[in-house]
Parts: structure tokens; C-alpha cells; sequence
């Protein structure tokens, strides 16, 4: 970690921070993370209300400590900062992100991990195996029917937002109301000065969400049953079990983290693949290099870009001085591009190892839902290149429409033609 004794003051680099709101950083936010990394590693950024950190041992050694950089209140620090009429009528809001997996340190966190994870076991993601399989078959036979389809829209969507609905046991035709609630759920985060719109619109989506999953939990109680849900109501460790209120919190955590992140791994993959013949070339001549090439797709295009803390005591850190309850970002797509943990960083390589890249955190909070993208995502890319050996980018002079965040990296659409032209 970068730790000195030479404290300064906060240098604001008002010129670089406006570059963390440019347009250009949308489009490609490397070369602004690595002006980062040279010159303002650990960074207080005006622009996001809190510290951020871009070097790669940084966000390894502070995801590690979880006593020095917590997550409880981590979600509600940034709601503090909203103007006080709005704070007033934000209480769900705010009591959502009290309890529940995110929101937590230990005792509570370990807790309730260990309760989830009597639930979520590996058992219930491999019996996924076959329904992904058939779900993706199902979406590529329509989406390769056409001249073209949007990779994002009609497959990378789809595929993630239906195994999610069906591990709840909700209908699929649900999934574009989960969609649409996971996005204003999300739309508020990532930022230490959320807009008060964007707070509220999450607000009103998670009351709705909660009410229907509240729906949900209430029928699998009066009908046990073995799919997800089932198996969080009925989850027992050590005579504990998960309260009415913490069962719904997390539900709508895996509903929302289950989501679009994996939407994103799938269409950025597919984008890197699309765009990168010779990596493509390589993975189809040899299709064991899957896992090793997805998790090359997480390190050079993560999905999710950075994750809150709130600095629980006072510290130095890379000759920055943080005080206790300062918020503080860990730039997951900066750290996975620093050149001092990968070499060549920016070179898309599917062969890479190792690969120690931060897609998925690190240390207690350390993505629950990893094993179940890493079963998706392969399926789904393995599959759509067996079955459209000639799909080609439909556009390939146009840029791609990046999704305006620096939170979630992911395409908002990918035309794509199955033949090649
Ligand atoms: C490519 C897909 C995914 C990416 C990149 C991703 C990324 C992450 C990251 C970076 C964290 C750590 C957050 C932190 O430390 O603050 C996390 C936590 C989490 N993820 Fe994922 N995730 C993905 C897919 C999923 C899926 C499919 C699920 C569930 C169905 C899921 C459920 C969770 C949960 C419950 C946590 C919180 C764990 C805790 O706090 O103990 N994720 N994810």
C-alpha cells in the first residue's frame, strides 16, 4: 500500500477530476485511470464526493482490510450528502442499506454470509447448467434467425435476467420490471454525491421491488421448495436464521448484483472478442482456453468499475490524509489495468496467467455470485461462436454506446450481424 508519513493536503487536481466527468472517459477510461496512477493515486475527488484509489496494491490492501475501510454505512455516507427535504423522506432507502451482505462488517456480515451460503451452495449453481444451456439455446435461435440482432439486448440481457428470475422462482415475464428496478437500484451508487433524483427513483423501484419479493417469500414459505428463494427462507446455521427484513435485503442484493454485471461480462467479451480476430482465432482453434479468456474479459473491461468503503479511522494513505467517515472508492478498472500487477496491461491476451484481476473484489465481500457468472458466461460466449462462426460487429465504423456511469462498464447496445458480410 502506498502509506507515508508526508502527509499533505487533499490535492483537488481540479483538471484531472473534470476528466472523471468528461465524455471521453465513457469512452475509454484507461488513459485517464493511468494519469491517475502516475500522478494522483489516491485522489479526492470533488466530482464523486470521496477518495479515490487507482493503484492496484491499494485496492488489494484495502478490499483486505475491512477494519480500516468498512462497508457498514457505506451506501447511507452518500446518502448523508443529499439536500436535507430529500434526506427526510428517504428512510427505506436508508434502513435498506443498514443490514444486508453489502452494507456490513463482522460480526453481521460473517453472520449472514455463512447463512446464504447454506443456500447459495455450488450445488444450486451447477443444477443452473442445464437451464442455462437451454435458455441460451432458446435466445440464439431467435437472435440468429435475422440479419443482424443486438448482442446486448436480445442475448447478453436476457440470458442472466431469466437464470435470476428462475433461481427466485419468479415468472420471466418479470424480468424487464427486475431490470428496470436492479438499474435504479444501482443508479445511485458508485458516487459519493448522488443527485437526489437519481436517489429517489432508486427509492421507489426498491419499495417495488421489496413488495413483490415480500409476494415471492411469502408463497415459498406456505410452499416450500428447493430453488433459490426456497432455500434463503428455510436457511438455519447454528439455530440462526435470516430475519423477514434481512431475507428481502438480500434477496434484492443478489436480484440487483446478478444482473446487469453479467450482462456486461457477456457483451464486453464478446465486444473484445469481436474486435480482437487474432484472440478470437486463438479461442475457437482452442476452446479450453474459455476460462482463462473470461477471466481476461474481467480484468480488461470489469463490469462493475469501483466499490464504496468509508474509512472507519483516521489514516495516511499515499500521502493523503483520510479522516474517519471520508468515503472512498476502490477503482476495481483502474487497479486491473495497472501495469505494475499485469504486464502489458492494455493488451487483450486470452491466454493470460496469471490473472490475480479484482473483477470480483477480494477479502470478505468477495462476489457471491462469481461461480454462477463463471458458469454463464462461457456457455453463452462458447455457444454463440460455435453457432455464428461468421458473426461480425453491423457497425464497425460506429462507436461503441458505452452506458454513461462510471460505476457499470457495459455496452447499451451491440448490433451485430450473425454471417459476415
Ligand atoms: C460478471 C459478473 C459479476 C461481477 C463483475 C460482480 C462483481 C462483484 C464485486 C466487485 C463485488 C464486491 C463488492 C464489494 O466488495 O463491495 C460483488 C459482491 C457481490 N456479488 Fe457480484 N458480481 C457479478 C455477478 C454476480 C452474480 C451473478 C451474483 C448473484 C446472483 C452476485 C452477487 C453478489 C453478492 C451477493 C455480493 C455481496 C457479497 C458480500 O458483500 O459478501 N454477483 N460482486
Amino acid at each position: 500500500m502506498t502509506t507515508t508519513s508526508a502527509t499533505v493536503a487533499p490535492a483537488s487536481r481540479p483538471d484531472l477530476d473534470a476528466l472523471l466527468r468528461s465524455d471521453a472517459f465513457v469512452a475509454d477510461p484507461y488513459p485517464i485511470y493511468a494519469r491517475f496512477r502516475e500522478s494522483a493515486p489516491v485522489h479526492f475527488s470533488e466530482a464523486n464526493g470521496g477518495w479515490m484509489l487507482f493503484r492496484h496494491d491499494d485496492v488489494h490492501a484495502t478490499l483486505r482490510d475491512h477494519a480500516r475501510f468498512s462497508s457498514r454505512g457505506r451506501f447511507s455516507a452518500a446518502l448523508q450528502r443529499i439536500d436535507p427535504g430529500v434526506r427526510s423522506r428517504i428512510g427505506p432507502l436508508t434502513d435498506h442499506f443498514t443490514v444486508g451482505l453489502l452494507a456490513n462488517d463482522p460480526p453481521d456480515h460473517t453472520r449472514l454470509r455463512l447463512l446464504v451460503n447454506r443456500a447459495f451452495t455450488p450445488r444450486v449453481v451447477e443444477q443452473m447448467r442445464p437451464r442455462i444451456h437451454a435458455i441460451v439455446d432458446g435466445l440464439l435461435d431467435e437472435a440468429l434467425a435475422g440479419e443482424t440482432f443486438d448482442l446486448i439486448g436480445d442475448f447478453a440481457y436476457p440470458l442472466p435476467a431469466t437464470v435470476i428470475a428462475e433461481l427466485f422462482g419468479a415468472p420471466v415475464s418479470e424480468r424487464d420490471r427486475f431490470k428496470r428496478w436492479s438499474n435504479h437500484i444501482l443508479g445511485f451508487q458508485g458516487t459519493g454525491n448522488p443527485s437526489a433524483e437519481s436517489v429517489l427513483r432508486a427509492q421507489d423501484s426498491l419499495l417495488e421491488m421489496r413488495a413483490f419479493l415480500q409476494e415471492l417469500a411469502d408463497h415459498r414459505r406456505a410452499h416450500p421448495g428447493d430453488d433459490l428463494l426456497g432455500l434463503l427462507v428455510a436457511a438455519e446455521a447454528e439455530g440462526d436464521r435470516l430475519t423477514d427484513q434481512e431475507l428481502l435485503t438480500v434477496c434484492v442484493t443478489l436480484l440487483t448484483a446478478g444482473h446487469e454485471t453479467t450482462t456486461n461480462l457477456i457483451g464486453n467479451g464478446m465486444w473484445l472478442l469481436l474486435t480482437h480476430p487474432g484472440q478470437r482465432a486463438r479461442l475457437v482453434a482452442d476452446p479450453g482456453l474459455m476460462p482463462s479468456a473470461v477471466e481476461e474479459m474481467l480484468r480488461l473491461e470489469s463490469p462493475l468499475q469501483r466499490n464504496p468503503r468509508r474509512a472507519a479511522v483516521d489514516m495516511e494513505l499515499g500521502g493523503q490524509h483520510l479522516r474517519a467517515g471520508d468515503y472512498v472508492m476502490q477503482v476495481l478498472g483502474s487497479a486491473n489495468h495497472d501495469p505494475d500487477a499485469f504486464p502489458d496491461p492494455e493488451r487483450f491476451d486470452i491466454g493470460r496467467t496469471p490473472n490475480r484481476h479484482m473483477a470480483f473484489g477480494g477479502g470478505i465481500h468477495f462476489c457471491l455470485g462469481a461461480p454462477l457468472a463463471r458458469l454463464e458466461a462461457p456457455i453463452a460466449i462458447g455457444e454463440l461462436l460455435r453457432r455464428a462462426p461468421g458473426l461480425a460487429l453491423a457497425e464497425p465504423d460506429a462507436p461503441p454506446r458505452w452506458i454513461p456511469s462510471g460505476l457499470l462498464r457495459g455496452m447499451e447496445s451491440l448490433p451485430v450481424s450473425p454471417a459476415a458480410g
